[in-house]
């Protein structure tokens, strides 16, 4: 079997890495995958950028199942381009992955189906928009509609900051066409679980909770990076947690997606806020997570391509996943700097003395050379029977690692 996995980060090197230990794979195509996805058995980096070569390239090599990491194509629709040419593509058709496209739409969903969430209001129009923020209670948080590469929530602690993150939004055009509306909802305190799920439409079959760190200073503070770091499963997500999250959130959904005709196999990853009230569904990303992926898979005691073989020919109901005992550490190394300006080009060395797991994000290939080439640079992944080792060993890895300006959380699964 071919396959082919579109994407060049810490989570496509992961997806690439669970599947080459498929004995039926033969051949993984990375479009255009990084050095680490470059140096694994059975893998080939191929530069494309355009979703018609995509088509045409899996046509000319026989690729029979095409998965995709980031966001931007799911919402473009590619998988609805690959299916009106008969190629097999695992992910949300553009009518589902408007969950992720449109914070606006997931929030009236989540409404109209029951699913906890934050009480919120819609706006498209500004001036209507500035004089909620007059009588909305503080702190609050507003949200740009569209996709913002995770950079479009604002938490705003008064009147003052909220005015100004709406006009950046609404009239200055901060993040584009993606701020045309936005969702203003109320701010909820509590502590932070992603859980993936994948599902054929008809089933839910939620991965092992994960805990992302999101903020690039230790102990969450500074601005929002894409993820510094992960650990799983989350110890926030008691028995009770996960079945308030079962009923409260994943049940709703899913019937949700059924009412709606949202008729799909994909990932659903639900980004979650527990506190005293309860578990309320934050957002839903139609993709893996990065970093979530870089533990989970390396969690996953089953067959990652199995399962969504299962789930493609609408088996899921019949499908166990079965997960490692223990837990997982991820720690980023990104380059100083980030995820403000930072300067690409530096020579990583020490890669060949870690034992744990390293997936490679920002890095490139020169001659038998690494370099940095991304703000986040690499991730270290340890697995053990507890938590506590498990940090210890990514932490004692990482440190074997090294280059100019090299930058990493050191409080990565700290328990608060
Ligand atoms: P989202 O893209 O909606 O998940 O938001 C990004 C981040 O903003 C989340 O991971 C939270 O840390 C924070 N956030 C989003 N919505 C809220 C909320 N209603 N209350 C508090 N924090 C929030
Ligand atoms: N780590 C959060 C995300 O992938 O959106």
């Amino acid at each position: 079997m071919n396959v082919l996995i579109i994407g060049s980060g810490g989570r496509e090197n992961a997806i690439a890495w669970k599947f080459s230990q498929n004995t039926k794979v033969n051949k993984i195509y990375c479009v255009p995958g990084n050095a680490g996805t470059a140096a694994l058995e059975k893998t080939e980096n191929i530069a494309l950028k355009e979703i018609e070569d995509i088509i045409a390239f899996c046509k000319e090599n026989s690729v029979e199942l095409t998965m995709v990491g980031s966001e931007e194509m799911l919402v473009e629709g590619i998988v609805d381009k690959f299916q009106e040419n008969g190629l097999k593509i695992f992910g949300p058709n553009k009518k589902a992955a408007i969950l992720e496209g449109s914070k606006a739409f997931s929030k009236d969903f989540m409404k109209k189906y029951g699913v906890k969430t934050a009480a919120y209001e819609n706006f498209t129009d500004y001036e209507k928009a500035n004089l909620y923020l007059d009588q909305c209670p503080y702190p609050t948080v507003i949200k740009a509609s569209g996709l913002a590469a995770g950079k479009g929530v604002v938490i705003c602690q008064n009147k003052a900051e909220a005015k100004t993150a709406l006009e950046d939004m609404m009239l200055n055009e901060k993040f584009k066409d993606a701020g045309k509306e936005v969702v203003i909802e109320e701010f909820l305190e509590g502590v932070e679980a992603s859980i993936l799920s994948i599902t054929d439409s008809k089933t839910i079959i939620p991965f092992i909770s994960a805990k992302d760190h999101k903020k690039i200073g230790e102990g969450d503070t500074g601005l929002n990076t894409g993820g510094m770091g992960v650990v799983a499963p989350n110890p926030y997500v008691t028995q009770e947690v996960f079945e308030r999250f079962q009923t409260e959130v994943l049940e709703p959904t899913l019937k949700g997606l059924n009412a709606e005709g949202m008729d799909f196999c994909g990932i659903i990853f639900f980004g979650l806020m527990i506190n005293e009230r309860g578990v309320y569904s934050l957002e839903y990303n139609m993709r893996m997570g990065d970093p979530e992926t870089q533990v989970v898979l390396p969690l996953m005691e089953s067959d990652f391509l199995d399962v969504i073989e299962a789930a493609m020919s609408g088996k899921l109901s019949e499908t166990e996943i079965k997960w490692k005992k223990g837990a997982g550490c991820c720690v980023v190394a990104a380059s100083g700097g980030y995820p403000e300006a930072y300067t690409n080009g530096y020579e990583i060395k020490g890669t060949e003395n870690v034992e744990d797991l390293v997936f490679m994000a920002g890095v490139k290939n020169e001659g038998s050379k690494l370099l940095t080439n991304g703000g986040r640079v690499l991730n270290v992944v340890a697995l053990a029977d507890s938590l506590d080792e498990a940090k210890k060993k990514a932490y004692s890895s990482i440190e074997k690692i090294s280059f100019d300006k090299m930058y990493y959380r050191r409080d990565i699964g700290k328990i608060k």
